[in-house]
């Protein structure tokens, strides 16, 4: 099954305005200078969406947020609906991510609601998925990864409106990444436990992206595995130089 890769960069709580459109700018040049064989996403926080969208203008780059609330509109002070992305020029979202399931207490449930408000409006999501460095020491990896998925994946999923990140939480931002092994081992388990729930056609074309320290250097090896279909990175794609790279070596 050939699965197009897709490179992605979380920009997280990075960047005022001037620093963003100068890297938005810079990726989508390098973008623009080659061909290259795989999609592409940037996710700059919500505050620099909509002057992203116009660096992105006439390049194959997507725009994505990093969270969306489940609601259309309404009260929710300081949240932001799946409406207000897709007017923005979102086409995508990331939910899930450890950071949110940590720091605001997302719950399976919650982050499987949000999937399903977001498919229903029209945004693809990226769903973020991995275990802490605890749960790896005591050999809980593949089935906390299963009860993620079971749990945050909604019954709609496709493969067109769902990308699956396995990011192992010790991982990220660590410069520790798990053996090119490991990672095949947790990405196929992964896919195993897509097509107990989403049946193998899905299961099949479905992406799963890596997470977690992802470099330049290391990005071929962990790129080339047979069930890691992309990249989910933090630290390397704020440098336009570095996120260019990890596209490069990973589609060689
Ligand atoms: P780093 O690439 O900085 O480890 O971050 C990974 C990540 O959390 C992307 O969502």
């Amino acid at each position: 099954m050939v699965r197009k890769k897709l490179i992605a960069g979380n920009w997280k709580m990075n960047c005022l305005q001037a620093e963003g459109i100068a890297l938005a700018k810079e990726v989508a040049a390098k973008v623009k200078a080659q061909k290259f064989d795989c999609d592409f996403l940037i996710c700059p926080p919500f505050t620099l969406l909509g002057a992203i969208k116009k660096c992105l203008r006439g390049t194959k780059i997507a725009l994505g947020a990093q969270d969306v609330h489940f609601a259309e509109k309404g009260a929710h002070t300081g949240d932001i609906s799946s409406l207000m992305l897709t007017d923005l020029g979102c086409t995508y979202t990331i939910i899930g991510h450890s950071e949110r399931r940590v720091d605001h207490f997302e719950s399976n449930e919650l982050i499987n609601k949000k999937a399903v408000a977001a498919h229903q409006a029209g945004l693809n999501t990226v769903i973020c998925i991995g275990e802490t460095g605890e749960e790896r020491d005591a050999g809980k990896t593949i089935k906390v990864c299963q009860d993620e998925i079971d749990g945050s994946v909604p019954n709609d999923a496709t493969a067109k409106n769902t990308v699956i990140a396995y990011e192992p939480i010790w991982a990220i931002g660590t410069g520790k990444t798990p053996t090119a092994a490991d990672v095949e081992e947790v990405h196929a388990a992964i896919r195993k436990a897509l097509t107990k729930k989403l049946g193998k056609a899905t299961a099949n074309k479905m992406r799963i992206l890596y997470g977690g320290s992802v470099k330049p250097s290391n990005a071929a090896e962990l790129l080339s595995l047979p069930d890691v279909d992309g990249a989910l990175i933090g630290g390397a794609s704020l440098k336009a130089e570095d996120f260019i790279n990890i596209a490069i070596n990973s589609t060689k």
